[in-house]
C-alpha cells in the first residue's frame, strides 16, 4: 500500500475585534460554542488533523490573531510561511466589513507563497459571520452578487455566510480553502 501523504498548512484567521474568529476555530476544532466574549491577546493556536482522502492527511495549524493586532507591528511575524487565510467580519456590525479590506491588504503586503507553492498571493476566503443573528432581526443577509463582485475585486477566492453558534458553513469554508491550497501544487 502507498504511504499516506501528510501536509502541514499554516492558516491565518484575522478580522476586526469580536467578529468571531476564536469562536469559529473552537467550533471547527472542538465543536463547542460559548457566548462569553474573552478577547484574544496576541495570537492563539489550534491544530486540526483531517483525513482529507484515502491517501492524504492534512494538519491545519490555525493562527487565531487578535483583532487588535492590526494596530500592532507583529502581523508580519505572525504571517510568515502561511499558506492560506480566513478574513472574518460580523454581519451585525457594518464597520467590521471596512476592516476586511484593511486585513486583506495587510496580508497581501506581508506574505506570499513560496516558489514551491507557485508564488503569488496566498488563497484567502471571506466569512460573513454571525448569520444566526440575522434571523433574530439583527443585520442583514449579504447580497450575493455584490459580495461575489467584492471578492473578485479584492482577490478573495470565495465568501461564506457562517455561524459559529449554529455551526453553519464552517466546515464547508475550511474544506474550500484546503482544496484551493492543494490545487496550488
Ligand atoms: P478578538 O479575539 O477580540 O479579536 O475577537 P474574536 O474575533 O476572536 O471574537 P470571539 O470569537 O471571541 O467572539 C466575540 C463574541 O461574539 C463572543 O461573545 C461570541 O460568543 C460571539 N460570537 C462569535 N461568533 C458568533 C456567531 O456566529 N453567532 C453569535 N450569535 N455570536 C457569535
Ligand atoms: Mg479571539
Amino acid at each position: 500500500m502507498a504511504e499516506a501523504k501528510e501536509y502541514l498548512f499554516k492558516i491565518l484567521v484575522v478580522g476586526d475585534l469580536g467578529t468571531g474568529k476564536t469562536s469559529i476555530i473552537r467550533r471547527y476544532v472542538h465543536n463547542i460554542f460559548s457566548s462569553n466574549y474573552k478577547s484574544t491577546i496576541g495570537v492563539d493556536f489550534a491544530l486540526k488533523v483531517i483525513q482529507w482522502d484515502s491517501d492524504s492527511i492534512v494538519r491545519l495549524q490555525l493562527w487565531d490573531i487578535a483583532g487588535q493586532e492590526r494596530f500592532g507591528n507583529m502581523t508580519r511575524v505572525y504571517y510568515k510561511e502561511a499558506l492560506g487565510a480566513i478574513v472574518v467580519y460580523d454581519v451585525t456590525r457594518p464597520q467590521t466589513f471596512e476592516g476586511v479590506t484593511k486585513w486583506k491588504n495587510d496580508i497581501d503586503t506581508k506574505v506570499s507563497l513560496s516558489e514551491a507553492w507557485g508564488g503569488g498571493q496566498i488563497p484567502v476566503i471571506l466569512l460573513a459571520n454571525k448569520s444566526d443573528l440575522i434571523q433574530e432581526g439583527h443585520g442583514q443577509h449579504v447580497n450575493p452578487t455584490e459580495l461575489d463582485q467584492f471578492c473578485q475585486d479584492n482577490g478573495f477566492i470565495k465568501w461564506f455566510e457562517t455561524s459559529a453558534k449554529d455551526n453553519t458553513n464552517i466546515e464547508e469554508a475550511a474544506s474550500h480553502l484546503i482544496s484551493s491550497i492543494l490545487k496550488l501544487q
